[in-house]
């Protein structure tokens, strides 16, 4: 079948672009559902179950500082260097996200930190509190996703995109990447957790592939597990398929 040559720039146009936001997002995405449920779970007679829902709470919003961070260094810098003013509304969001994480921060210490007796009121507090933070950056996250991706994707070709994206990933340090990795990898469907850990197998030293691996081991269950370390030809590999 010919293909005229106003069907070949449709099908051009219809070819799914970079997406720097889609794999983060998914992780905050995950680590934020999971710590308000976590939190609303948390028996706060029992010490152990309590401190741990608060250090949740503090490790998301580590999570979320560092992400709106990079975000404003790289990926705002870019859509303002070529569409000035473009970031102008979520870059406001940003500087409202940093003043509702040093809110919640305090109610994780107060909850941490509180007695037994005024724990519940604590916990509650923080889990409201919480839940409209996760509300408003899952908004936030789909404008990001589809306003800012189209402004991008108006200004960048794909490759610089790429190279935008590698420069941020390549300023986080290692500590924190594996901290964002760990919701990364499990969030992922099959496919894309296959084509990401074989592009870090076939560009990344053999130490760092493996902490990545033993990461997704950690939270993946043994039918996902198998999937990737099949599409990844590991299955040889003594000792890594433990399931
Ligand atoms: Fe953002």
């Amino acid at each position: 079948m010919k293909i005229d040559s106003l069907e070949l720039q449709r099908l051009a146009a219809a070819q799914p672009r970079l997406d720097m936001y889609t794999s983060i997002h998914k992780a905050l995405r995950a680590c934020m559902a999971e710590t308000l449920v976590a939190l609303g779970r948390a028996d706060t007679a029992d010490d152990a179950q309590t401190q741990s829902a608060a250090q949740r709470v503090t490790d998301l919003l580590g999570l979320c500082e560092a992400h709106l961070d990079k975000e404003n260094k790289f990926v705002h810098a870019a859509m303002e260097a070529r569409a000035p003013g473009s970031s102008d509304a979520l870059a406001h969001e940003h500087v409202e996200h940093e003043a509702h994480i040093a809110q919640l921060r305090e109610g994780a210490a107060a909850l941490h930190d509180a007695p037994v007796s005024t724990r519940p009121l604590a916990a509650q507090r923080l889990y409201q509190a919480l839940a409209l933070f996760v509300a408003d950056n899952f908004r936030h996250m789909h404008v990001e996703e589809t306003a800012h991706n189209a402004v991008l994707w108006a200004h960048y070709s794909d490759a610089e995109l790429a190279a935008i994206h590698d420069e941020l990933v390549a300023s986080i340090p290692p500590q924190e990447l594996m901290a964002a990795l760990r919701w990364m990898v499990p969030s992922f469907n099959a496919a894309e957790r296959l084509g990401f850990l074989a592009d870090v197998q076939a560009k990344a030293p053999a130490p760092a592939f493996d902490a990545i691996l033993q990461v997704a081991r950690a939270h993946l269950d043994d039918s996902d597990w198998h999937q990737l370390c099949t599409g990844l030809r590991l299955l040889a590999v003594p000792g890594l398929v433990q399931a």
